[in-house]
């Protein structure tokens, strides 16, 4: 993490590599400082520059050899059509020029608008250069040193900074909590498979004094984990399930957060086609959530009790595989028909949920890579969230928007149930029909939740096919961000 600063300065004296200046098309860029505004101008006069959003122009010392070396012009569009995430998405593109051109010390000239609270510009603008602070080099052969930020300065021409870096903290932990979901997304799943995720969860709960159990196989059949080791029956790594607790004095509300953490998911014997397998590698990507997100509320010192739970686990076909048509108990007592091993995060999910409810939580969230479906209903740029406490849905959709992590809510359809029937156990795994995956996912979890006031948030943003904005091709890290702004609450 680059140091970070947040001042009422107006950037001019600025001698680092950029100055990145988030332009409106339209006239309003006279509220510019007057050393930018007069650069802008120019290249606006010349009609090379129309500030259309995300629309970019770098200029090479524009004003003689004073003041950063760079400026990069980034439109923001249309003043009456800007949002938070807009300002955020502009300044994340504009960072990632800069990172990629290996520049260190960078600046950034939060806009000033009319229509949104200062504050809240300052904290977007922070957010999208520090977001786009992202280089994984780990797997490179060379073990180049990665591209990233030295410095970061944000410039407020006047503003009053003070709620901004007052909330300086919570930005920090949340940016890392998101890098640290890309790191452990990206990690192949033969480096990172449910033995050593445990192990990660361990160091980082020992650094940042989270209490951490890991259950392993033994303890998984003591407790009657049977759904979690039947999926991972198959694989020669072992399943493990973390919980980690942080539990602050005086805490008022209790949360428990559980994440899929399938480290490979082949499909089982219902194996999956090369292609789809292809990203399979994070599968895992709820349970580096769960784990991000409590060293983030740890960090911050979230006022609430939260406790993670983690189900990790490889998918693999095997001799030894879980089979269709077998039938498990779940922890729960349920019993499931296994139709389709390739469904096999809510089987998962059902006994770490059924443990969760029993814990009397006020509240119970999920995180899951749980259904190709997701991505066909929403894309890969918003997660569905469904849920029994529809002022939790609400909460956390209002999160997502504040982060600039979009959730959309999807129906529990009560008629879709029926579908889950099987003639030979209580549940099936599959409906036998593609339609409404995602929500007939969701009525297979709510089964095992039992009172709780639950949510599941099946996480079809977690993989960007491309570079856009902050965020790097892969995994985009979306999930802490949203659940921190939810928990500080
Ligand atoms: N991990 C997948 C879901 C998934 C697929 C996430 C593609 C992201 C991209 C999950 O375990 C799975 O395979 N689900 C099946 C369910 C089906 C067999 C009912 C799916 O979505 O096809
Ligand atoms: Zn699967
Ligand atoms: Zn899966």
């Amino acid at each position: 993490m680059p140091t970070v600063d947040i001042s009422s300065a107006n950037g001019k004296d600025f001698a680092g590599d950029a100055l990145i200046v988030p332009v409106f098309s339209g006239r309003e860029r006279h509220r510019l400082p007057l050393s930018v505004s007069k650069v802008a101008r120019a290249v606006m006069d010349e009609q090379d520059f129309k500030a259309d959003y995300q629309e970019l122009v770098p200029l090479h010392h524009p004003n003689g050899v004073k003041g950063a070396r760079w400026m990069i012009l980034v439109g923001l569009g249309d003043e009456e059509q800007v949002t938070l995430n807009k300002i955020r998405k502009a300044v994340g593109t504009a960072a990632r020029h800069c990172l990629k051109k290996g520049w260190k010390d960078i600046g950034v000239l939060a806009p000033s608008t009319v229509s949104l609270d200062h504050d809240a510009v300052q904290i977007a603008a922070t957010e999208g250069a520090l977001l786009a602070d992202y280089e994984f080099t780990a797997f490179k052969g060379a073990k180049p040193e990665a591209k990233k930020f030295r410095n970061v300065e944000v410039f407020t021409n006047g503003d009053d900074t003070r709620k901004a870096r007052r909330h300086l903290p919570i930005i920090q932990a949340g940016v890392t909590a998101c890098h640290r979901v890309r790191e452990l997304s990206s990690t192949p799943a033969g480096h990172l498979y449910p033995e050593t995720f445990a192990v990660e969860a361990q160091k980082l709960a020992k650094q940042h004094k989270l209490h951490c159990e890991v259950l392993d196989e033994k303890a998984l059949a003591e407790g009657g984990f049977r759904s979690v080791l039947a999926v991972g029956q198959g694989s020669s790594k072992g399943p493990r399930v973390v919980k980690l607790e942080y539990k602050p004095k005086d805490a008022k509300r209790h949360i428990v957060l559980v994440g899929k953490g399938v480290c490979f998911d082949s499909g089982g014997l219902s194996l999956k086609d090369a292609s789809s397998m292809e990203t399979m590698k994070d599968d895992m990507t709820g349970a580096a959530i769960v784990l991000a997100t409590l060293v983030a509320a740890a960090q911050v010192e979230a006022p609430v009790r939260i406790t993670g739970l983690m189900g990790l686990v490889e998918n693999m076909p095997d001799g030894n595989s879980y089979r269709p048509g077998d039938v498990l108990h779940s922890r729960s007592g349920k019993t499931v028909e296994v139709l389709n091993t390739d469904a096999e995060g809510r089987l998962v999910l059902s006994d770490l949920l059924h443990w969760a409810s029993e814990m009397g939580a006020d509240h119970v969230v999920d995180l899951a890579t749980l259904t190709g479906a997701a991505l066909i209903a929403l894309g890969d740029g918003v997660n569905a969230v469904m849920g029994t406490d529809q002022k939790l849905v609400e909460r956390l959709i209002q999160a997502g928007g504040t982060t600039g992590e979009h959730i959309w809510q999807l129906p529990l359809v009560e008629e879709y149930r029926d579908l889950l029937k099987s003639p030979l156990a209580d549940l099936k795994n599959i409906t036998g029909i593609r339609w409404g995956g995602t929500i007939t996912a969701g009525l297979f979890l709510r089964e095992f939740v039992g009172n709780a006031s639950w949510a599941h948030v099946d996480l079809a943003g977690c993989w960007s096919s491309k570079e856009r904005d902050y965020r790097p091709f892969g995994p985009s890290g979306e999930g802490p961000r949203f659940l921190l702004d939810w928990l500080v609450d």
